[in-house]
């Protein structure tokens, strides 16, 4: 079978994703100051739709905005550019990658008159833990802390950033766990190196809250969002380490997570290793709006 040669997006024009080249100097290479996005697409009953495009959208004109990082496209232009490359490339479901660099090649660290380029990808996307989505991973408590807000922004999301995250998921697989669990400096849950975390404790949903120097994903909200509709009562508070392991259930929320239960942290099994009654339902309830099978939430889908 002849695989379809995927085009990308590069300012402004859409071009076969192999001319997409930069340079090896180019700053954000050497130096991390890329920002970008991670958003999915699914298909549904009603065509294909890419899920909560405007908030992502919206996260990365922030993220930009946080760096003083002057992009050339506002958020018409970049949605509009994400929905056209989705259908260019025929995805019936997958992910799409905005990400804006510096594309300047001088050696030095400030980006003050330093250009900026907008490229988005568009591919296809299935299991981000490789087949364990149903099963479940084990996790490891990382030995590395997660960045905090004195240290960086971490509520933009930057390529700088994902050093942190890297780290701790090399770390964890090298001591064959599947994913890590970043805590910050004082010993409280943040989240996982890509995805935020959930608890349930004696039928509570429990979330570290934005005071907890973590990523405010989009997945996350919409979990709340699903829990409350369903008369489920959310707390966003600070959790303790020991709280995540005596937890009833646990499971990581986030674009390319989506909803996996957590079933081991460190030497501790959660809920016998399967995933619980709550994770199960949201996990179900996330599915369907994603998938356009929910009435209530399909303003969260942009039909491309
Ligand atoms: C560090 C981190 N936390 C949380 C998330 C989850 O965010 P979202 O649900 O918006 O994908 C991500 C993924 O983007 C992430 O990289």
């Amino acid at each position: 079978m002849v695989e379809k040669k995927l085009s990308v997006w590069l300012e402004g024009k859409i071009i076969d994703s192999d001319k997409a080249t930069v340079p090896i100097l180019t700053h954000s290479l050497q130096y991390g100051s890329g920002i970008f996005e991670g958003i999915r697409v699914y298909e549904t009953s009603k065509g294909v739709a890419i899920f909560r495009l405007g908030d992502h959208i919206r996260r990365f004109l922030n993220s930009a905005k946080v760096y003083s990082m002057k992009l050339n496209y506002g958020f018409d232009e970049i949605t509009d550019a994400c929905i056209k490359l989705v259908k260019t490339n025929g995805l019936a479901s997958g992910y799409v990658r905005p990400f804006a660099f510096y594309h300047d090649t001088r050696i030095g660290v400030s980006t003050e008159g330093k250009g900026v380029s907008v490229f988005i990808a568009a591919l296809p996307f299935g299991d981000y833990f490789d087949g364990k989505h149903e099963k479940g991973v084990t996790c490891k408590i990382s030995s590395w802390h997660r960045i905090n807000s004195s240290i960086l922004p971490v509520e933009a999301k930057a390529s700088g950033n994902y050093l942190n995250s890297i780290i701790s998921s090399n770390e964890a697989r090298s001591v064959g766990f599947d994913e890590a669990i970043l805590t910050s400096g004082d010993g409280y849950v943040a989240e996982g190196p890509g995805e935020n975390i959930f608890l349930v404790k004696d039928g509570k949903l429990i979330t570290p809250g934005a005071g907890a120097d973590i990523l405010m994903g989009i997945t996350r909200d919409s979990i709340i969002k699903i829990a409350m509709n369903s008369g489920i009562g959310i707390e966003e508070r600070a959790v303790h380490r020991e709280e995540l392991l005596t937890a009833d259930e646990v499971f990581f929320a986030g674009t390319a997570a989506e909803i996996t239960h957590i079933r081991r942290i460190d030497s501790v099994i959660i809920n016998d290793g399967v995933a619980g009654p709550l994770t199960k339902m949201l996990a179900q309830k996330y599915s369907d709006a994603a998938h356009g099978k929910d009435p209530e939430f399909m303003n969260w889908l942009t039909f491309v």
